[in-house]
Order: C-alpha cells, then sequence, then structure tokens
C-alpha cells in the first residue's frame, strides 16, 4: 500500500487551470471517534460536474470537500469502500454510493444513521443539501446491481433531474404548450428528459406534446437516431422551429445567445422557459428582458424537498424507479462506458469534458488508481 494519494485540484477563479496534488495516506490512527475513512473507487465525470465547478460560488459547490485557496475540489458520484473505521456500527468493507471528490479518500463523520443510508455530519458541510450529504450502502439498496455501478454514477444524478422536470411539467399541465423545445439536447440530462415524456405520453390523457431537440450541428445525427425526439434541429438552423405553436423551453445550454434567439423566435408563444443548465458554460451572460415568458431557474434539489413533502418519499422514489427500469435499459443500449484509469489520465478527461471534447454516446468513469 503506498503511503500518499494523488487528488485533482482546480482553480476557483479559472476553472482551466488543474493540478494534481500528493497529500499523506490517512490510517485508521489519524481518524477520530465516531469518523470513517472512504476509499474511493471510481465515479462519473460529465458536463453537470463542470457545472458545479461553474456555480461553484453561487450554490456552495466548492463546500463539500475544501482545499486551500486558490483551489478547490470538484464534487463527483461515486462508489467509495469503507478502509477504516472508528464507528461502532459502520464495518470496514461496507461498500457506499454518494458524492466524493476526485481523490483517493475521505475522511467522514456518518450520522443520522439507518439501514439504508448515513449522512456526513462534518460540520462544514452542515449549511449544504441532505441530498449531497446522504451515502447509501449498496448491499442494501434493492436496485443495485454491481455491473451496473457505472450506469448508476453516470446516469441517476442526472435522470432524477429529468424527471423531476417531467413531473413539474406534468404538475403544470405542460404550460399548455404543444411543444416542448431542449437545448445541450445530446447531454444525458436532456436525453432523460426527452425519453420520459415521450415514455409518459403513451400513458398520460390529453393532447400529447412534440419533443424538440436543439443541439450542435456534430451532435444532430445522434440525437435524432435515439429517436427520443419528434424533431432535431441544429443551433444554425432555428428558423426551423415552428414559432405558431404555443412552446416551452427546457435550457440545459446555459449559452446566453441561443436563449435570446429562441425566445425572440417564439416570442409571446413562450409560455415558460427553465433555466436548467450551463453546458455550453462559457458562454453564459445575463439576458434580460427577453420576449416570452421570463426565463426562471430549475433548482433539482429545493422542487425534490418539495415533492418530497407533498407525496411522502416512498411514493416518490417509487415514481423514479418506475421510469428508471426502461430509461437505464435504454440508454445502456448505446451508451459508451470509458474508464480513465489513473490520475493523469482524469486530469486528461477533465479537461476534455471542459472543452466539450467527450461524444455525447460516451459516458465517462475516473478512478485515481490501477484496479
Ligand atoms: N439544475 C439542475 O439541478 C441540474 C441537474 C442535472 C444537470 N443539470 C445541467 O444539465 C446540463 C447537462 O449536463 P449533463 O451532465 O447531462 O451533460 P453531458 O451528458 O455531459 O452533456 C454534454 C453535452 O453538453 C454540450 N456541451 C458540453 N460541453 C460543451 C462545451 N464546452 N461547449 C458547447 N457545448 C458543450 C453538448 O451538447 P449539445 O451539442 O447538444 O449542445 C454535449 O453533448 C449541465 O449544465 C448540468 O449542470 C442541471
Amino acid at each position: 500500500m503506498t503511503t500518499t494519494c494523488t487528488r485533482l485540484l482546480v482553480n476557483k477563479g479559472n476553472i482551466h487551470e488543474c493540478t494534481l496534488q500528493e497529500v499523506p495516506r490517512l490510517q485508521e490512527q489519524d481518524l477520530q471517534d465516531g469518523e470513517v475513512l472512504l476509499d474511493i473507487d471510481h465515479f462519473a465525470f460529465t458536463a453537470n460536474n463542470i457545472t458545479y465547478a461553474t456555480l461553484g460560488d453561487r450554490f456552495g459547490y466548492w463546500d463539500f470537500f475544501p482545499a486551500e485557496a486558490p483551489w478547490g475540489q470538484v464534487p463527483v458520484w461515486g462508489f467509495a469502500d469503507v478502509s477504516a473505521s472508528r464507528h461502532p456500527d459502520i464495518a470496514v468493507g461496507t461498500r457506499v454510493y454518494g458524492y466524493l471528490p476526485m481523490a483517493g479518500q475521505l475522511r467522514v463523520r456518518p450520522g443520522n444513521l439507518t439501514a439504508s443510508s448515513f449522512t456526513d455530519m462534518a460540520e462544514h458541510r452542515s449549511h449544504l443539501a441532505l441530498a449531497y450529504n446522504q451515502y447509501q450502502f449498496t448491499a442494501a439498496d434493492p436496485a443495485y446491481r454491481p455491473e451496473l455501478e457505472a450506469l448508476q454514477m453516470l446516469l441517476r444524478p442526472l435522470l432524477l433531474t429529468s424527471f423531476l422536470l417531467d413531473d413539474f411539467l406534468h404538475e403544470h399541465h405542460y404550460f399548455s404548450a404543444e411543444q416542448i423545445i431542449l437545448t445541450s439536447a445530446s447531454s444525458k440530462t436532456a436525453l432523460g428528459l426527452a425519453f420520459m415524456l415521450n415514455h409518459q405520453r403513451s400513458v398520460r390523457a390529453g393532447k400529447p406534446q412534440r419533443i424538440v431537440a436543439l443541439t450542435s450541428a456534430a451532435n444532430a445525427k445522434f440525437v435524432s437516431g435515439l429517436g427520443y425526439y419528434d424533431q432535431t434541429i441544429a443551433y444554425d438552423q432555428l428558423d426551423e422551429i415552428d414559432a405558431s405553436k404555443p412552446s416551452v423551453l427546457i435550457d440545459f445550454a446555459g449559452n446566453g445567445t441561443l436563449l435570446a434567439e429562441v425566445h425572440q423566435r417564439l416570442e409571446g408563444n413562450l409560455k415558460f422557459s427553465s433555466l436548467v443548465g450551463a453546458a455550453h458554460w462559457d458562454q453564459r451572460k445575463g439576458e434580460k428582458n427577453l420576449p416570452g415568458a421570463k426565463p426562471e431557474v430549475f433548482f433539482a434539489p429545493g422542487y425534490w424537498a418539495q415533492r418530497n413533502k407533498e407525496l411522502g418519499a416512498t411514493e416518490l422514489i417509487g415514481r423514479f424507479a418506475r421510469l428508471w427500469a426502461p430509461l437505464a435499459q435504454s440508454v445502456g443500449s448505446w451508451m459508451e462506458i470509458k474508464t480513465a484509469q489513473g490520475v493523469e489520465a482524469m486530469m486528461q478527461a477533465y479537461t476534455d469534458t471542459l472543452n466539450g471534447l467527450i461524444k455525447p454516446e460516451t459516458g465517462m468513469i475516473m478512478r485515481t488508481h490501477s484496479k
């Protein structure tokens, strides 16, 4: 066993600058009573993680795993094993799924222990959303399959947002729209939403909406080939949008120019405009006084908490689980999982994702060590 492990640090003021830092490998004697050491096995990395970095200051994403200024650690979703424990009820060898740094280890202070999960009660995380502080025991998760770990960490956090958006639109009767337009339509979160809208319209009453993809010219063929959307339009062909139909816009791109163009094209026919993502993270800017509905930020953890209160956790999770199975099956049929193994490969994959060089059909998994 080596005496050090490596973590990836990103400059919070310039996320293009990143570095690898070696830190001493912690052992049981470094823990305090009640603490547990997690050895991080592997984790997923998508545009969503870049958004955590882009919006880190605004939404507190840098606060989960602090580092010395100007550096920050980008949070990721992945799996880890308990390698040392000074908690009486958590055994060495326990495997968990949750929010992790791009690093070899994480020290946590488990609390709120149940048969299925614990919460990291570390002081510096106490102001952050519960959804991000909870760690699930894989042995107690009925949906867990070891062979599906890659799909789980790549898709579950994103598709929860897709699911909540689908629920939100349904709850609002789709704002009486006849078409739903998604930007960055090739992103996993957008594809998840398109799949769910498509899947649900066969079971929900009422007039089905047309689902429209807006995407890069290079990704248009892939997007239309999936069959999740009724129409696929490249960003340089926005005049193909049918502006005569009452519409909803769900924006995963966060590109100010694109947002303005779609608003200007649809004008009063844009009944609702939701800001969900910032996949085109380098082209964000404030857009004011756009025609049509005023863009509203959609923050998934906030809507989850609201629906959890209204429906109860069991019903809400049950609804998600019913959609997750067919969706994971569909996505599993086309997604190519790639693993960046070792810290140099991890840094390269980080930079490639930042620069939009990862193909939409690729699911990127990272591992700091060679297995
Ligand atoms: N609000 C929330 O709670 C919430 C939750 C989940 C996800 N999201 C957001 O949804 C967005 C999509 O996330 P994801 O993880 O699903 O993405 P992903 O699967 O990694 O999607 C990548 C897609 O984003 C676009 N893209 C990525 N990098 C780009 C770049 N540098 N320049 C231009 N386009 C780029 C491309 O789509 P096109 O060619 O189709 O544009 C690309 O296919 C993210 O901004 C994420 O934060 C928000």
